[in-house]
């Protein structure tokens, strides 16, 4: 296989995108355009505006200047091809894993037949088949965040938004995650923004990786991951690219937050 197999057409474009808080500029002048069927991962440091962005980016929050397109469309709230996948699961406590699955369809009116059928195929995807009627709270949290990915495949989004997905799973679960996401991922090929702090993780899972830098929140620079697909965890941290780049982005991030390299 080739690398970056992404055709190079925008899906998603974020044009001078600039947010306040108050006196606070969270973010500047982003401008960043995310191809079809690619795999960008966001890096930066705690507080770079990394959540901020994703949320514009789905519509949540409305940037003070700048416009995100979507197809082509500017969007004027969270758009119909795009799911969000969020750091602390955001279950419901009290339905089960089916019924947290389906929340989004029957939100948006989708037929109960046809509800059930991408419930069924969606918790089979994420290895929960056998726990689609447990609680969140008798899951652990591996299986909660398995949830949460189900929740966003089941509707068949073009764009898949995911804030940090990893981050609250121990260090194995988070490979394991990692191995898993990779392999339904290049089956699908949606179009994957995906948050994270860990170089390692946007190494393995990224076709580009945006590093961003705090105060205000810029795009410091935009690095090629050059690792064929398919990928294993395993298969990257072997690949003669990996400790390269991993030690560049390093040196990179440490630049863009102003300490000494
Ligand atoms: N609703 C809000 N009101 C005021 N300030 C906010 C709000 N949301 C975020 N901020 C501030 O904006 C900045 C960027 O926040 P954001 O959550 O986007 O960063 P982040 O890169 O996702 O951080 P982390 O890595 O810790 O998740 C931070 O300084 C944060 O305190
Ligand atoms: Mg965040």
């Amino acid at each position: 296989m080739t690398v970056a197999t992404a055709t190079r057409q925008a899906k998603a474009v974020a044009s001078h995108i600039s947010k306040w808080y108050g006196d606070l500029e969270v973010l500047h002048d982003i401008n960043l355009e995310i191809y079809q069927h690619e795999f960008l991962c966001l890096l930066g440091p705690s507080g770079c505006g990394k959540t901020t962005l994703l949320r514009i980016l789905d519509g949540l929050i409305q940037p003070d200047e700048g416009t995100v397109s979507l197809d082509g469309e500017v969007i004027q709230g969270p758009p119909r091809q795009a799911a969000m996948v969020f750091q602390q699961f955001g279950l419901f406590p009290w339905k089960t894993v089916s019924q947290n699955v389906a929340f989004p369809m029957v939100l948006a009116r989708v037929p109960q037949a046809s509800i059930a059928e991408k419930v069924r195929w969606a918790v089979e995807l994420v290895g929960l088949k056998g726990f689609e009627d447990a609680f969140p709270d008798n899951l652990s949290g591996g299986m909660r965040q398995r949830v949460g990915i189900a929740r966003a495949l089941a509707v068949g989004p073009e764009m898949l938004l995911m804030d940090e997905p990893f981050a609250s799973v121990d260090a194995y679960t988070r490979e394991l995650l990692q191995g898993e996401l990779l392999s339904i991922w290049e089956r699908f090929r949606q179009t994957v923004v995906f948050v994270t702090h860990s170089i390692d993780e946007a190494i393995t899972l990224a076709d580009r990786i945006v590093v961003l830098k705090a105060k205000p929140g810029e795009i410091y620079h935009v690095f090629d991951v050059p690792i064929e697909r398919p990928r294993t965890v395993e298969s990257v941290r072997k690949h003669p690219a990996y400790e390269p780049l991993r030690q560049t982005i390093w040196d990179d991030m440490l630049a863009g937050s102003g300490r000494a390299v």
